[in-house]
């Protein structure tokens, strides 16, 4: 049977939640990753060290069998130089968002002001705490990744020493972007590199697989797999995995979000194995974040075989991507 590898996989962008439904998934990305980078967007949003350190015991509290670091981050606002100096050591990004603009991103950001947010930004340069943004604008749904880029220009411009990461991209416009700044990273996550606007409302309405930023064309995941499969060096995989409640996502306003952690890594082997470029999936899924964030994880190797494995129909109430369909990996063992 063929089988590949993975050392230490890292899910640089995972929505992990609180309470009863942190229970369920935080277990579910431990069990194959060796870390995430955990998004601040509860309600209210981490912004607090108080905030950070009680959420990581959470976190943590969930998953005792396991060895998994949650990398933390704070949800954006203009902090001042000296609290940033103070939460440095605790978290590995500032998550930023557009206010309003998915969900629980009312307290974000509502305009971009480059004076507002200059204190902010420089002690972030010179601390070395890297900007991931959720980049949309509140333009028209197809057009929205697209018309951000300004911002993308404006930020990385401004702010050089400044790593900026561009999360779950989706458009061959922000694949352009990396060429363009030398310090603009991307996330992608694995449902933009099977997903079109297609197989969201291109046929029966599928809420499960709705999520911002919406899948796009198919000439712009065409772009995601090219930087996706050659592991461009400044791509690094973040599943985005969105979990909700099954009765929010099958309701009259469905919330955005794709669950995808338990069987991110079968898909990306199936897709990186399609594309006869498995070898390069251990840069994609860890070796990238590991040097765009600079950190060392602890050692995990998960092994994963190809065979017919049948997605669950639900993790307790939640519905994953590609619930009760057949893919071609699964994995066998976890060290
Ligand atoms: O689809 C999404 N769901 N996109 C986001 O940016 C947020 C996320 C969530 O928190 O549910
Ligand atoms: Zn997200």
């Amino acid at each position: 049977m063929k089988t590949h590898k993975l050392l230490m996989p890292l899910d640089m962008h995972l929505h992990l939640r609180d309470g009863v439904m942190l229970e369920n998934v935080a277990p579910l990305s431990a069990y194959s990753f060796s870390g995430g980078l955990i998004m601040p967007n509860l309600v209210p949003p981490i912004q607090t060290l108080e905030d950070v350190k009680a959420y990581k015991e959470r976190i943590m509290a969930t998953i005792p069998n396991d060895y998994f670091e949650p990398y933390m981050t704070l949800f954006y606002k203009n902090y001042d130089k000296a609290f940033l100096a103070m939460a440095a050591p605790h978290i590995m990004a500032i998550k930023l968002y557009p206010a309003g603009i998915t969900t629980n991103s009312e307290g974000g950001v509502s305009s971009f002001k480059l004076d507002e947010m200059r204190e902010t930004l420089e002690a972030m340069s010179i601390l070395e705490i890297p900007l991931c943004v959720h980049g949309e604008s509140d333009g028209f749904v197809m057009d929205r990744e697209a018309e951000f880029m300004s911002v993308y220009e404006l930020l990385a411009k401004n702010f050089p020493k400044l790593k900026i990461i561009m999360e779950h991209i989706t458009t061959k416009e922000a694949v352009a972007m990396l060429e363009k700044y030398e310090n603009l990273y991307a996330t992608i996550t694995v449902h933009h590199l099977y997903l079109t606007l297609d197989d969201v409302v291109g046929g029966m309405m599928m809420p499960h697989n709705f999520c911002k930023p919406i899948a796009k064309r198919p000439q712009d995941r065409e772009a995601l797999l090219r930087v996706a499969l050659d592991a461009h060096p400044k791509v690094m995989f973040g599943s985005d995995s969105a979990p909700h409640p099954k009765d929010k996502k099958e309701s009259s306003g469905c919330a955005a979000g794709v669950f995808s952690a338990p069987i991110a890594l079968q898909l990306l082997c199936e897709i990186f194995d399609k594309h006869n470029k498995l070898d390069n999936l251990q840069a994609f899924v860890s070796d990238n974040a590991q040097s765009i964030y600079k950190i060392c994880p602890e050692f995990k190797e998960v092994t994963l075989e190809k065979r017919a494995f049948e997605v669950p129909q639900s993790y307790a109430n939640v519905i994953p991507m590609y619930a009760g369909k057949t893919i071609e990996w699964a994995i066998q063992s976890v060290e």
